[in-house]
């Protein structure tokens, strides 16, 4: 009787773990660049944020800017914020967020993403006009 109730006991304590799992806090999801994380001065790149929940708010942040931010709602784990015509201030170190309906709050996180946008008129700078 006694291993009876200890193999109760043992299943009623996993089925708790497995309430517990289902409480996970928000992991960080993974920020990547497409296709390139370096940028042609005018180019585009597309952040794709992935998450680790379906219908969620994902963010986009940078470090050098807290004024920055875009968010973006998505029905699956990952959204892509469309990046267009950068310029060499657009580099910089982004990262991303998310937050569920339930949490209402931003999860982790992701890893920050070094973006570079290179400057070509740099390399062969026309001299200085009218001196
Ligand atoms: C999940 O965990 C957080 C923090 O530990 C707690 O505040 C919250 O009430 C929990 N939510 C549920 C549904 O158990
Ligand atoms: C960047 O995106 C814009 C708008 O979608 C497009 O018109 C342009 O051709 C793209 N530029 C490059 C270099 O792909
Ligand atoms: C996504 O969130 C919206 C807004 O809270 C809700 O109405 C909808 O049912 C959710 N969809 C899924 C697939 O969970």
């Amino acid at each position: 009787m006694i291993t009876e109730f200890l193999s109760l006991l043992c299943l009623g304590l996993s089925m708790g773990f497995e309430d517990e799992k289902k409480n996970e806090t928000l992991t960080k999801p993974y920020l990547s660049a497409l296709p390139s994380p370096v940028v042609e001065w005018g180019g585009n790149v597309t952040l794709r944020c992935q998450g680790h929940f379906q219908n969620v708010t994902f963010m986009l942040g940078k470090l050098q800017d807290s004024g920055y931010r875009e968010e973006q709602r998505s029905a699956g784990h990952t959204a892509e914020f469309f990046l267009t015509n950068l310029e060499p201030k657009d580099s910089g170190t982004y990262f991303c967020a998310y937050k569920t309906m339930a949490s209402q709050e931003w999860s982790e996180q992701s890893e920050h993403l070094q973006l570079e946008v290179t400057d070509d008129r740099g390399k062969h700078r026309a001299p200085p006009a009218g001196k």
